[in-house]
Parts: C-alpha cells; sequence; structure tokens
C-alpha cells in the first residue's frame, strides 16, 4: 500500500475532485507511438484513478474528456477520440456496475457522433442507481458554453415573467448549470505541468485548492492520486476568513 494512503485523513477527503487530464500526447511522442497511443493509455489512468477514489470514499470524480476547443485537432484524433469513448464506455459497463460506479456527462453529448452519444447514454441508463461514486465526464463541455446556457434560460424565465432580475441569486444560476445537484469540487488537479485551467468548471471552482504535477496523466496512478489527496489536507481552506477564525 501506498505511504500517502496511510497518511490520508478519512475525514478530510473532498467529496468532489476534478481533473484536467493532460499529457497523452506528449506521454505518446516520449514513448515514440502515436497520439492515440497516449488516449488508451490514458484510460488505464481513468480506471486507476476511478477506483482509487471510489476506495477512498469519494462522491463525485469529474474529468475532462473532451472539450468544446478540441474539435480543433486533427479530424483523425477527434475520431479516435471519439471511438475510444464508445469502446471504454462499453467496455466498462460490467466493472461500473460491480464497483458501484454511476455514469454521467457534463456537456452537449447530443452533438457527439451519434454512436458515441448512443454508447454514454446506454452507460448512463445502465449505471444509473449505483450509488458508490459518480463519475461525471465532461464532453463537449466548456465553462463558458454552461454560462453561457444557464444565462440563456434565466433570461428566458425573466422573459416569461417567472423571474424578477432583481430576485436572481447565486443559486439560480448555479440550478441552470450543468453540475446541478453536484456539490462544487474542493479539488482540482492537473497532471503534465501546464498551469491553466483551460475553460473548465469556471463557476465551480470558485473555492477549490489547485494542484498541479509534472507527470503526464498515463503515469497519474493511484500512488499519485493519493498524493493529491494528501496534499490537498495539508491547506488551510479560509474562505476568506483569517486563519485563527478556521482553528
Ligand atoms: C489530454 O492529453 C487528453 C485529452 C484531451 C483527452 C482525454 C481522453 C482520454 C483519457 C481517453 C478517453 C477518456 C475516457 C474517459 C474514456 P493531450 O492529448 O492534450 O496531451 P498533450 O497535451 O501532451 O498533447
Amino acid at each position: 500500500m501506498s505511504d500517502y494512503l496511510d497518511q490520508i485523513d478519512q475525514h478530510n477527503l473532498p467529496k468532489h475532485v476534478a481533473i484536467i487530464m493532460d499529457g497523452n500526447g506528449r506521454w505518446a511522442k516520449q514513448n515514440g507511438r502515436p497520439r492515440v497511443f497516449g488516449h488508451r493509455a490514458g484510460v488505464k489512468s481513468v480506471r486507476t484513478v476511478t477506483e482509487a477514489a471510489s476506495r477512498l470514499g469519494i462522491e463525485h470524480l469529474t474529468l475532462y474528456a473532451f472539450s468544446t476547443e478540441n474539435w480543433n485537432r486533427p479530424i483523425s484524433e477527434v475520431n479516435a477520440l471519439m471511438h475510444l469513448l464508445v469502446e471504454t464506455v462499453k467496455g466498462e459497463i460490467k466493472a461500473l456496475n460491480k464497483n458501484g460506479v454511476r455514469l454521467n456527462a457534463i456537456g452537449d453529448i447530443s452533438k457527439l457522433p451519434a454512436k458515441t452519444y448512443k454508447a454514454l447514454s446506454e452507460g448512463i441508463e445502465d449505471t444509473k442507481d449505483n450509488k458508490a461514486i459518480t463519475l461525471n465526464l465532461a464532453l463537449n463541455y466548456s465553462a463558458k458554453w454552461e454560462l453561457t446556457e444557464a444565462t440563456k434560460a434565466i433570461a428566458d424565465k425573466v422573459r416569461k415573467g417567472i423571474l424578477e432580475p432583481e430576485n436572481i441569486t447565486e443559486d439560480h444560476i448555479a440550478e441552470h448549470l450543468a453540475t446541478y445537484n453536484i456539490p462544487d469540487p474542493e479539488l482540482l488537479i492537473r497532471t503534465s505541468g501546464e498551469h491553466r485551467v483551460s475553460n473548465f468548471l469556471l463557476w465551480q471552482i470558485a473555492y477549490a485548492e489547485f494542484y498541479f504535477t509534472d507527470v503526464f496523466w498515463p503515469d497519474f496512478g493511484a500512488e499519485e492520486f493519493h498524493k493529491a489527496i494528501y496534499q490537498y489536507q495539508q491547506r488551510e481552506r479560509r474562505f476568506g476568513k483569517i486563519s485563527e477564525q478556521i482553528s
């Protein structure tokens, strides 16, 4: 068992961890292989980290799997990723059910290729009663898209006289986001040495702790995940207060 696992405080776990999985392409290049080889290796990390999070008792894991900007990648890579999603979701249903993992998607999945949309919708339906952990896949997701959609929906309520502008609260906005009913992540992890948020969960990470590591996503395993949780637990979360008010 890992050293970090032994040091994790079970009473101070984040309820929700969000991850920007990055570095698949560079990992593949380092190994002299095509980029898709890196994405395949990345799927293994998805499995390992989901298991590790579930074992710890974390309730929500949100993974940035495909952003609205990722459509700009070479078409061959986009197609390979969409195919990999179908293969992975179909291939993992049994294991997800065995481990109590509920699959969920955030993002406009109706715009994904029909086969990907179908596999995902079936995966979500087939795992909907699982209770151990929810695995939220951010697919065709971006925070600016999400906030724009929320604004449109709220504006529509105002136009219809359902809501007065002066009565709009933070809760109204949160209710119109793709993460409705999901607690905000306390911890955001980004792999591969990049220190950017890349249009991910901009509203929800208002008070998240950030954890950056140089490790490429395919090399990010249970030990790395435990380390991130341990590091998170060393932080003092003040929410605008001063240290003395916390302890
Ligand atoms: C980032 O690495 C990775 C992605 C944009 C895609 C992530 C996809 C997977 C891990 C596979 C499918 C996922 C699931 C949930 C089944 P990059 O390609 O940006 O790497 P680079 O920055 O080194 O080029």
